[in-house]
């Protein structure tokens, strides 16, 4: 039975076996999200996105890659690339599904027991939130029909709304 938890605030203070960044596809940092977990995580999590990067290229939306965490309260950092909004019409939905998908079989490849994530796609890349909150906690509960190895998931939001969001939809499907 996993326990899904919603959170205020910045996902880099909270200790998880992992914690995902909503990355771009160049794996080089940027900024909100990304910004801070690569500046309190330290040094070792970009040499290692560079490394990745000589190997393959980047990332494309959709996907995600594993660092180590640096000096992050975690064992691992999933760098996922969500899709930029467009209209709509260019997949997104699907693409931010995917990226949930990627994220959660690559923390039990490596045996998480506990893991963070933030509103990938919502903050630059314009994802609106209701339906971003909708599809990333759809694929969490459907991942978790058969799958049961991950105990803990943190949802952290920076923002009040789309806090506000994920409560309304927790306590829906609690009833
Ligand atoms: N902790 C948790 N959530 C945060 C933090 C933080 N420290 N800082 C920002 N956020 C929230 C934003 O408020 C937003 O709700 O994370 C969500 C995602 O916003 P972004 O970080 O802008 O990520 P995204 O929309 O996926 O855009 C990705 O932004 O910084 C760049 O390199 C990144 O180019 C990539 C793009």
């Amino acid at each position: 039975m996993c326990n899904i938890i919603v959170l205020k605030g910045d996902i880099t203070v909270y200790p998880a076996d992992i914690i995902v960044n909503a990355a771009n596809s160049s794996l080089l940092g940027g900024g909100g999200v990304d910004g801070a977990i690569h500046r309190k995580g330290g040094a070792a999590i970009l040499d290692e996105c560079q490394k990745i990067r000589a190997r393959q290229g980047g990332c494309y939306a959709g996907n995600a890659v594993i660092t180590t965490a640096g000096l992050l309260p975690a064992k691992y950092v999933i760098h996922a690339v969500g899709p930029r909004w467009n209209d709509g019409t260019k997949g997104e939905a699907e693409l931010l599904q995917q990226t949930y998908q990627r994220c959660l079989h690559l923390a039990v490849e490596h045996n998480a027991r506990s893991m963070s994530f933030p509103n990938i796609s919502t903050g630059t890349y314009q994802f609106p939130k209701e339906l971003a909150a909708q599809i990333a906690s759809d694929t969490i509960f459907a991942f978790f029909e058969d799958n049961q190895s991950i105990e803990t998931i943190n949802i952290v939001c920076y923002e009040q709304d789309n806090y506000d969001i994920y409560q309304a939809i927790i306590k829906r499907r609690e009833i």
